[in-house]
């Protein structure tokens, strides 16, 4: 009798324990994907450390299409995936590598139904834009990235055939800006007049927001908008940190209500964009894809 107690008792532990071990989803960057081996591995480590299942979230043929597929679409197929994988339906947590950030915010923000997001662990996230394209090289993309680019970024044919082309803020530019880019403006709930309260809603009820920035990342420009920092409206090179941007004043997307329940780390690491230390790892992002820190949830 007692030891049939005792069996109950640990099976309902272990329900306990394990209906509450998220897993995690994995956004790469432009250029990667999910079958390269860096990625592979990297995926791995972070199942390894936490003890959490990874899956890597793939759009059409990952590197190609994370070059030249509009978020539009691309946030469509996430969506689609996340409520595809019946191992997310009890809610998961993201790491979003450099663009693949905005990607996983758009799935946070934009996704209807999808099941819940507990933390958001971004390395390199372009949050508030990038002022410049990301540095491309001199392969046959980047003919064509560069060609595109020279057609005007803000125009329609290049904001429907190059996804970066949706997170460039040209901070001199800002009201070309807001008519001709068709993806952060609304990722960022910057219109005026119309506000999407269901996005700030949406990424308020986050658990965690874990924004990692390099301190000497040359990708992005600003490096700061990995903290959703940005250039002030017409100047190159006036940096203004979250706090002092009217996207954080006026919580157009729920970052000061995160920031004011004490949710969002700012973390500043050192290397380049995404050169992240084993050390860095096991501090800034696996507290957030163990156990422990989905059971945290139970608590509040
Ligand atoms: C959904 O999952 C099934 C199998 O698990 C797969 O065959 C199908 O292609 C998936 N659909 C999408 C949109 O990912
Ligand atoms: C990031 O850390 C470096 C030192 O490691 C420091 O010099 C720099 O000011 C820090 N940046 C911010 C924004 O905290």
């Amino acid at each position: 009798m007692a030891n049939l107690i005792i069996l109950i008792l640990a099976l309902v532990f272990w329900g306990f324990t394990s209906a509450y071990s998220l897993p995690f989803v994995v956004f790469h960057g432009i250029g990667d994907k999910c079958t390269n081996s860096g990625l592979k591995s990297f995926t791995n480590l972070l199942s390894k450390w936490s003890g959490s299942k990874g899956h890597c979230i793939e759009i059409g043929n990952g590197a190609g299409d994370s070059w030249f597929m509009p978020f539009t679409k691309q946030t469509e197929i996430a969506c689609e995936q996340v409520k595809n994988i019946s191992a997310l339906s009890h809610g998961y947590n993201i790491v979003g590598f450099s663009q693949g950030n905005i990607l996983g915010r758009a799935v946070i923000e934009f996704c209807e139904g999808a099941p819940k997001v507990n933390n958001f662990v971004s390395l390199g996230g372009p949050h508030a834009g990038i002022a410049s394209i990301p540095f491309c090289g001199s392969g046959g993309f980047c003919i064509l990235v560069d060609y595109l680019i020279k057609l005007g970024v803000y125009s329609k044919y290049v904001q429907e055939h190059l996804a970066p082309a949706g997170y460039i803020k040209i901070p001199t530019g800002i009201n070309q800006y807001m008519k001709g880019c068709k993806f952060l403006p609304q990722l960022n709930n910057e219109y005026k007049d119309h506000k999407n309260a269901v996005y700030t809603k949406r990424f308020a009820s986050l658990q965690n927001l874990v924004l990692i920035m390099f301190e000497d990342d040359k990708v992005l420009v600003p490096k700061e908008t990995s903290w959703f920092g940005y250039f002030s409206d017409g100047s190159r090179d006036k940096v203004l940190p979250a706090q002092e941007t009217t996207l954080y004043q006026e919580d157009w997307i729920g970052l000061r209500s995160l920031d004011e329940a004490g949710r969002v780390q700012y973390i500043n690491v050192s290397g380049g964009h995404l050169e992240i230390s084993n050390i860095d790892i096991k501090k800034y992002i696996v507290p957030y894809l163990e156990r422990s820190a989905s059971r945290y949830r139970l608590s509040i």
